[in-house]
């Protein structure tokens, strides 16, 4: 029967993409993490792996280990963390915030 793997193959698919993240999620990750290498590479560990450049800087996959990355949505909406000296401060718009929690939550070590 030569239908039959046709089929399989098809729901398969469709399974796939109806219940890994949308494609547009997806591109959300991509987008956050060429944000966070373009702007806070130089300082902090973006990946899944690898030192922070600037030791006190923390690595990204690290911070859900001490709050709910959602939480800073709206730092980075606003104007980052102007707490300290050495980092700069950021702004992003809500496409671009979006992308970088999408991004954030997907690396977190857990
Ligand atoms: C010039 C170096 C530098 C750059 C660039 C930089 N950071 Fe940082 N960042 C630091 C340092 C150093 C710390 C640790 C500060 C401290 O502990 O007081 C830090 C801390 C943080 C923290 C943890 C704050 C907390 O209270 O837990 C976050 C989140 C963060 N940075 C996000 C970012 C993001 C997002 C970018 C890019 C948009 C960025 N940083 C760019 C140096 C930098």
């Amino acid at each position: 029967m030569r239908i039959g793997p046709t089929v399989a193959a098809a729901a398969f698919f469709g399974f796939v993409s109806g219940t890994v993240a949308p494609a547009a999620a997806q591109g959300d990750i991509k987008l956050g993490e060429a944000l966070l290498t373009r702007d806070c590479a130089r300082c902090h560990a973006v990946g899944r792996g690898g030192e922070s450049p600037n030791k006190q800087a923390p690595a990204f996959r690290t911070l859900g280990q001490r709050y709910p990355v959602e939480s800073l949505e709206e730092a980075l909406g606003e104007g980052i963390m102007s707490g300290h000296p050495d980092m700069p401060e950021f702004k992003f718009d809500a496409d671009g915030v979006g992308a970088i929690i999408a991004y954030l939550k997907s690396i977190q070590q857990r």
